[in-house]
């Protein structure tokens, strides 16, 4: 089970995230990103969250600790932000928590270098929970005290999305020709030898049972909870064993800087006057 702690304080929103995550202070004097069952991205996400989550870390990649977050709505009121004050009041009971890394930068491709062996077991594992979600446009990766961190797993896993077809959906290949990852030579062989034995289906039980029930229940075609927890565990477990057999990483790719959000890319281009006058000051064509 994940540590539950209350939330105490809203601080204030992550407008990066598409889904309007938020910083919170909580109970235990922690801060933590707080993801919200009343999102429009829906609770499955934080279900997804949780298992890939978890199993990351039970393999030994870097994702922040996750806990479960108590929400009282009433602590948002003094909230100015309408989109805020509705999410908060969606979202009150059990809420996904994830530690949050003061400081911690984006992960910028052509700043900071992953060696092979790293990358492969980052792309192996997102071949694995199926990842569409850690693109060079949007790399979902964070950069604190030297090393790199992984968040932000609610794009996973696909087929829970269509549980009669899971099987068929998890057998499929891997495309990582766009991942973020990709340019630094991912050694997916030698993470598959190394990461693959260990998604044993005890540790798939073990990270499945994080799940709060409350995310699980009323699924169509499940009666039991833990019918559907072990609906994630069949499609996880042969898809581990041998996925790194249909992973396409393409042609070995340049590294390109992620995409800045649409606001933060119209202030960083550059203004027609400015190259205007470059043009005249220098007498060439800056933009050549
Ligand atoms: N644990 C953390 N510590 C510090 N910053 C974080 C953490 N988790 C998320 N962030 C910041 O918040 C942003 C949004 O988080 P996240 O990507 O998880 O949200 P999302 O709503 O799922 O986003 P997306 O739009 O990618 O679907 C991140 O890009 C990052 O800048
Ligand atoms: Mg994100």
């Amino acid at each position: 089970m994940l540590t539950e702690v209350t939330a105490t304080r809203y601080v204030t929103p992550l407008r990066e995230g598409g889904s309007l995550p938020g910083i919170v202070e909580a109970d235990d004097l922690g801060t933590y990103v707080m993801k919200f069952t009343g999102a429009g991205q829906g609770r499955k996400t934080l279900v997804a969250e949780v298992i890939c989550g978890q199993l990351a870390r039970r393999l030994g990649l870097r994702v922040p600790e996750l806990v479960t977050l108590q929400l009282d709505p009433v602590i948002g009121l003094s909230e100015p932000d309408q989109e805020v004050q509705e999410l908060l009041k969606a979202s009150g009971g059990l809420n996904l928590g994830m530690d949050f890394l003061p400081g911690s930068l984006g992960f910028d491709p052509l700043a900071y270098e992953v060696d092979p062996r790293e990358a492969g077991k980052v792309v192996w594992f997102d071949a694995v929970i199926n990842n569409v979600d850690r693109s060079w446009r949007n790399p979902n990766m964070l950069v604190w005290h030297g090393d790199l961190w992984l968040i932000d797993h609610g794009a996973t896993m696909i087929w829970h999305h269509n549980w009669p077809g899971a099987q068929a959906s998890a057998a499929k290949p891997y495309d990582a020709s766009d991942h973020a990852l990709a340019p630094f030579a991912p050694d997916v062989a030698a993470a598959a030898a190394e990461l693959a034995p260990l998604v044993t289906r005890e540790l798939l039980e073990e990270v499945a049972a994080d799940v709060p029930d409350e995310w699980l229940v009323d699924e169509p075609g499940f009666g039991a909870t833990d019918a559907l927890r072990a609906a994630y565990v069949e499609a996880l477990l042969p898809r581990a064993a041998t996925i790194h057999e249909r992973i396409t990483l393409g042609p070995r790719t340049e590294r390109r800087a992620s995409q800045p959000p649409g606001w933060l890319a119209e202030r960083l281009a550059p203004r027609p006057q400015a190259v205007e006058k470059d043009r005249t000051e220098t007498g060439k064509d800056s933009t050549t």
